[in-house]
């Protein structure tokens, strides 16, 4: 991957089988003004870590912190 696309990560590390593909939620949450309720740091420790029944490892650091820059404008 040269451009790290978030939509495209988003996709690609299979986020959108969980959280849908327009944020809007599935067997996890609704990820759309998560902003509002967690920190950037809580989110990406979330992805890096997972949470309860969300696996870790989905994402590396650096996809974990382009995703959350882009979670936290939508
Ligand atoms: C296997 C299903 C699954 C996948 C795949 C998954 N998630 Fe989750 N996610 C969850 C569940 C379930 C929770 C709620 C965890 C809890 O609060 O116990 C969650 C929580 C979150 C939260 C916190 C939301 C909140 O309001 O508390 C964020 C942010 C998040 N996921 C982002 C992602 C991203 C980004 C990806 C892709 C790298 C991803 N998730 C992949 C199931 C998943």
């Amino acid at each position: 991957m040269t451009e790290m696309n978030p939509e495209e990560l988003y996709a690609a590390q299979g986020c959108t089988g969980c959280h849908g593909g327009n944020l809007e939620g599935g067997v996890g949450p609704a990820l759309t003004g998560v902003g509002e309720r967690l920190s950037a740091d809580e989110i990406t420790n979330i992805i890096v870590n997972g949470k309860g029944s969300m696996p870790g490892g989905l994402a590396s650091a650096e996809e974990a912190d382009i995703l959350t820059t882009w979670l936290l404008e939508q």
